[in-house]
């Protein structure tokens, strides 16, 4: 269904970040559009995770959640500020107004619904998220955050029963039409 010049190359006229719950899809979609237009992407936990040499379920559990999001605040503007990149937020990016501020003045904010039970499908090791170790509690997180997820996006894309090539290129061509993805000059 993708038909790609293989010597097609794009670039990003301004950093895209993909905002949603857990298991939305964000890291995988990022990638796969990454891949396939030959931009550069990078998951804001994984860079976080590098900068602090820790995984986050200890920094949750050395520091609590507010230490967390102080530091995902910090790599959020460092990575808002590189020349533009496909950037996966983490889930509670949206919590801070300070980081929805940067969201919105800094890029242009995809937010990939998902129904919290599809979310937890998807999630292979839920170990490795500390706010999604119980179900109605996740439930209650999600709905709380959807008011937020909204304020922010530019455009929200279901993913209700997809998969991720179909939701990329669906983001793909809303990125070309609003002109943030264009093919690269020669
Ligand atoms: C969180 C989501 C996680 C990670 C951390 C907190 C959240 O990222 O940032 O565990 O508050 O929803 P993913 O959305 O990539 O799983």
């Amino acid at each position: 269904m993708w038909v790609t010049d293989e010597n097609e190359r794009f670039e990003l006229t301004r950093p895209v970040f993909f905002i949603g719950f857990m298991g939305a899809g964000k890291s995988s979609v990022a990638r796969r559009l990454a891949r396939v237009c030959g931009v550069g992407s990078v998951d804001a936990d994984v860079y976080l995770e590098r900068r602090e040499g820790k995984r986050i379920k200890r920094i949750f559990e050395e520091m609590g959640e507010e230490g967390f999001r102080a530091i995902e605040t910090d790599v959020l503007r460092e990575l808002s500020e590189k020349p533009p990149l496909l950037i996966s937020c983490g889930g509670g990016i949206v919590m801070r107004p300070e980081n929805r501020d940067i969201l919105k003045s800094s890029g242009f904010v995809v937010h990939l619904e998902v129904d919290v039970d599809e979310a937890r499908g998807r999630i292979s090791d839920v170990s490795t998220r500390p706010l999604f170790q119980d179900v109605e509690a996740a439930r209650a997180l999600a709905a709380n955050r959807l008011p937020l997820y909204t304020e922010v996006a530019d455009v929200s894309i279901s993913t209700a029963g997809r998969r991720v090539p179909a939701i990329a290129y669906e983001v793909r061509g809303i990125l070309e039409k609003e002109g943030v993805l264009c093919p690269q000059q020669k």
